[in-house]
């Protein structure tokens, strides 16, 4: 049963039959949680709090467990709205590393500051905790993909690539 407003689930009709068939293939109960987000924002690169209040009433569980994965999980990205979402390495290893001189070249090279999403829609730029690549900081992630050894060259030639990639469509 849902517990949003008749009016609201009207409105979100759609977000709502797109959890629905997640559910269906991911099952009913909390261990469908996480694989259910993910497809979800692979289909709506964002979850809201709507979606997020549908997923927990399809689950059977608490509103605030969905919200603590999906802000814990920073891959879901709830507020990453753009095609592609860059995440930069904030923590000790790549902050000393040389990170802010990064985060500065990201921000001049897509005109965009942390938590903004470009007008065109392709680029989310956010921070990041510890990825994983500390022996090769300063170290990002591009969508899934993580890189390291990051040099402001390096970054200009993968958001050229993707920019590239995105006229070509
Ligand atoms: S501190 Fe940046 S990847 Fe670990």
């Amino acid at each position: 049963m849902l517990t949003i407003p008749a009016e609201v689930a009207e409105q979100h009709a759609e977000l709502i039959g797109i959890i629905d068939t997640l559910v269906e293939r991911h099952g009913r109960d909390r261990s469908a949680l996480i694989p259910v987000l993910q497809d979800l924002h692979v289909e709506r690169r964002r979850i809201g709090p709507t979606a997020m209040q549908v997923v927990a009433d399809r689950l059977g569980i608490p509103v605030t467990d969905v919200y603590g994965v999906v802000t814990f999980y920073s891959f879901l990205g709830m507020g990453a709205v753009g095609r592609h979402v860059i995440r930069l390495c904030r923590t000790i290893s790549c902050g000393m590393a040389g990170a802010e001189g990064i985060a500065r070249h990201l921000e001049r090279e897509l005109g965009i500051g942390f938590g903004e999403t470009t007008p065109d829609g392709l680029f989310t730029l956010e921070w990041a905790n510890c990825i994983g690549r500390c022996d090769s900081a300063p170290a990002m992630l591009v969508d899934q993909s993580a890189m390291g050894h990051l040099t402001p060259e390096l970054v200009s030639e993968v958001i050229a690539g993707l920019r590239a990639a995105a006229r070509e469509e």
